[in-house]
């Protein structure tokens, strides 16, 4: 296991280069599964939930080769085995994600219970209510799914929840089915438009992607395309916060502002001044301590969910109070006890976290318990005076490629160091 020796205090300077999409990336990989010949794709990030989901496919037959440009080519388009084993879905709950490739293009799909995280409970049965309303047969037992369908049939599919991978799960599926599928109430983020995009290129008709209704004609087979994932808007907005929080600036590059409003928003108002071009987004704080700013998490494009833990980090030394609120997950306060055994300042209401900024933190050992909020503690250490040590660094392995080389490369004083 690795830890984190973060010394906090230095002001973060300099130029980051975004990685792509991890939220892009899982289905888009899932979704060679539908295709009859490989997929080609530019800008995958090297992330430990990609080397699991390519574990997972290889443990089903797929084969991947990682080209001399940097490429990944997946050739899922033969699977000898369809089960996803509980053993690599119990590390990524994503791989639910194979389940309405599998189940298009096969017709049956042993698939293991995602489980829980320590975010919340993480039901499937969005999934499974609108597999079977395409006219799959789904049992659950022993811990697995199980399901078949000679073939989809297109329906008109209304999630009464927004639901990001369920909203993927059928959008995959449905390329294959026979007819046409509207999902209503679909989510709308950027990751699944750049799925849809992926898709399209492979021949599927999709309409309406990064709208609440989405529209797919059922076609009889995939080819194969390529495609450069999109950036990652969470690790760009993780990146600017690390500048904010230490009066710092910092200039992106391969960062798309056009999916970051919610975000950007947020940061002016805590008074950082942002530019941006197509592909790059420049935050200065001008060594200025940030204003609190309220938060409230919801669906794509109001602010996300994945970015709350971050905030409550840069609103624990702002100037002023501040409530967030979390409405999409049960648990996702985990950052919380973390960041008070630095000297923040929180008390904890429901789903709502009300902040009074203080001046300074004090560097602690933390315990990282899930991806964003790990985030949360690093950007808090390296505002804090004294050290930080943050330990179970592989729930940030998860979605933040290399980070303290980036941080480093910012001016931050982190190492990485064996437990
Ligand atoms: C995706 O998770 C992301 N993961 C999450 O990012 C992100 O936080 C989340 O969407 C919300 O934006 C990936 O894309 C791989 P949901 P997902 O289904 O799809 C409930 C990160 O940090 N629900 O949109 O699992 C659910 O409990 C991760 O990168 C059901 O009740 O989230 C939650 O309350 C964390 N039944 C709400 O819907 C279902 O069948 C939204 O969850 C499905 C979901």
């Amino acid at each position: 296991m690795y830890k984190l020796i973060i010394k906090g205090g230095k002001t973060l300077n300099g130029t980051v280069n975004i990685a792509g999409s991890k939220n892009a990336a899982l289905p888009i990989l899932f979704a060679s599964i539908l295709a009859d010949e490989p997929i080609k794709l530019s800008n995958t990030p090297h992330l430990s939930d990609i080397s699991t989901t390519l574990r997972l496919l290889m443990d089903m037959g797929g084969e991947f080769i990682l080209e001399s440009d940097g490429s990944l080519s997946v050739d899922s388009s033969k699977l000898t085995k369809l089960t996803a084993e509980y053993d690599l879905v119990k590390t990524m709950r994503a791989s639910i994600l194979s389940l309405g490739p599998i189940l298009a293009k096969y017709g049956e799909a042993k698939i293991s219970l995602p489980g829980g995280c320590s975010i919340g409970t993480r039901p499937v049965n969005l999934h499974l209510k609108a597999l079977k309303d395409l006219g799959a047969k789904i049992e659950v037992k022993n811990g697995y799914i199980y399901a078949t369908a000679k073939k989809l049939i297109g329906n008109d599919i209304h999630f009464e929840q927004v639901t990001v991978t369920a909203t993927e799960n059928i959008l995959m599926a449905a390329t294959l089915a026979q007819g046409t599928t509207t999902i209503h109430n679909a989510a709308q983020e950027p990751e699944i438009i750049d799925l849809a995009n992926c898709l399209i290129k492979m021949g599927a008709k999709i309409s309406g992607a990064g709208t609440s209704v989405i529209t797919i004609k059922g076609v009889s087979n995939l080819s194969g395309a390529s495609h450069t994932v999109c950036p990652d808007r969470i690790e760009a907005g993780t990146y600017l916060i690390a500048a904010a929080i230490t009066g710092g600036k910092v200039i992106l590059k391969n960062a798309q502002h056009r999916s970051m409003r919610a975000i950007i928003s947020k940061l002016t108002e805590a008074g950082a001044e942002i530019e941006f071009d197509k592909t790059s987004i420049t935050l200065d704080m001008k060594g200025k301590r940030p204003k609190a700013v309220n938060i409230k998490t919801s669906t794509y494009p109001n602010f996300p969910t994945d970015m709350q833990a971050q905030f409550c980090a840069l609103n624990s030394i702002a100037d002023g109070q501040a409530t967030v609120t979390e409405s999409i997950f049960e648990n996702r306060f985990m950052h919380i006890p973390e960041l008070t055994r630095m000297g923040a300042q929180f008390s904890l209401e429901g789903n709502t976290a009300i902040s009074k900024g203080v001046k300074l933190l004090t560097g602690a050992n933390l315990m990282a318990t899930d991806l964003r909020a790990s985030a949360s503690l690093v950007l808090a250490g390296l505002a804090a005076q004294g050290t930080t040590t943050i330990e179970r660094v592989y729930h940030l392995d998860r979605g933040y490629e290399t980070i303290e080389e980036k941080l480093k490369l910012l001016g931050a004083d982190i190492q990485r160091i064996q437990d």
